[in-house]
């Protein structure tokens, strides 16, 4: 099952759940802490719940080798435990209350320690990738760089004569994609495919990784209540431009001025937030949001001919299925 979809090859679908359980086991015993109060807040967002959806890429993408090897394992509690890392840090980011349908950890406690909780689940990640070897710490870290440097220019906004929406797409590539193509590169890697078969998964990730946060944003405006395990909103609420936002921002349609007033700054206004929700979501910027998710998961499809035909792939192209599927 990811995302809620089976894979047509019963045999990989088991392998793959097996391997995500594994993984699970072992981020199980990487978030506890001998210290009470940091073993309950670094369990926290774990025991939440999650998608799980770069472990599950991971355990994919070593399909193209030996699945069953250890590193496998290992490699996928370092990028779940490295995003698990980055949410703690999100939502003092974007002020966020809700996460994984819990009170974030910001919201629990305070800023100061969902931060350093966050900083303890990377040292946990980075102890891990060190039995991996150098090549293994090096991707890691180059990956943990880009997406911090996504983080930091979604905050920043775009240059002076920078297009917003291009500056947007770096963003999420760099904060999302990065992450989500390290995982099935390391799924690859660890597993001993071909050098060739790792480079096609780390392309599709990075591709893939980006419509999912495309389809991540069109999720926030759009779902009604709290399926996301989020709250609804929370990019306009802070301000944050995301895919339907810019693409209303490009209408000169003097019916859409009030919108455009809004989404040019935070909302703090509840009533406000969810006005502009509604307005949103009957605008064509949706409907061009799709078709551009649609597109880059075709992208990312595309990505996979290099591959053989065969369970793997068919596998990887169901994600790409579920992706669009999930904002219709
Ligand atoms: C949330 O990631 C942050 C984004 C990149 C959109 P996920 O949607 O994978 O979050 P969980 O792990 O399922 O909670
Ligand atoms: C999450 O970005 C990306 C990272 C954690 C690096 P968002 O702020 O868009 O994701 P959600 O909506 O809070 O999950
Ligand atoms: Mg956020
Ligand atoms: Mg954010």
């Amino acid at each position: 099952m990811v995302l809620g979809v089976e894979f047509d090859d019963a045999a990989l679908t088991a392998r793959v759940e097996a391997s995500v359980q594994r993984t699970e086991a072992a981020l199980e015993a990487a978030v506890r802490s001998s210290d009470g109060f940091l073993d309950e807040a670094a369990g926290h967002l774990f025991h939440a719940g999650g998608k799980r959806f770069r472990p599950m890429l991971v355990a994919l993408a070593a399909e193209l080798g030996d699945p069953e090897r250890q590193e496998v394992t290992t490699s996928a509690v370092v990028v779940e435990l490295t995003h698990l890392a980055t949410l703690y840090h999100d939502d003092v980011m974007d002020e966020a209350p809700l996460r994984r349908g819990a009170p974030s950890a910001n919201a629990r406690w305070t800023n100061s320690l969902a931060i350093l909780v966050g900083d303890f689940l990377f040292a946990q990640a980075s102890d891990r990738v060190a039995t991996l070897g150098p090549e293994a710490v090096s991707i890691q870290a180059r990956t943990f760089s880009r997406l911090v440097r996504g983080q930091i220019r979604e905050t920043i906004g775009p240059r002076d004569g920078e297009d917003p929406l291009e500056h947007y797409l770096d963003v999420v590539a760099d904060k999302t994609g990065s992450l989500i193509a390290t995982s099935a590169r390391f799924g690859a890697m660890m597993a001993g495919a071909s050098s060739e078969h790792e480079q096609i998964v780390t392309d599709f990730g990075e591709r893939i990784g980006v419509a999912f946060q495309l389809s991540d944003d069109i999720i926030d405006i759009a779902s009604e209540s709290g399926e996301s395990g989020k709250t609804p909103g929370t990019d306009l609420r802070e301000g944050v431009p995301t895919l339907p936002t810019l693409f209303a921002q490009r209408s000169s349609d003097p019916a859409d001025a009030e919108l455009l007033a809004r989404l040019s700054g935070p909302i703090s206004d509840d009533a406000v937030v969810e006005q502009t929700l509604t307005t949103l979501r009957s605008h064509a910027a949706m409907s061009q949001a799709r078709a551009y998710v649609r597109a880059e998961t075709d992208a990312a499809r595309e990505r996979l001919s290099g591959l053989p035909v065969g369970s793997v792939r068919s596998a990887l192209e169901a994600i790409c299925d579920t992706l669009t599927t999930r904002i219709t």
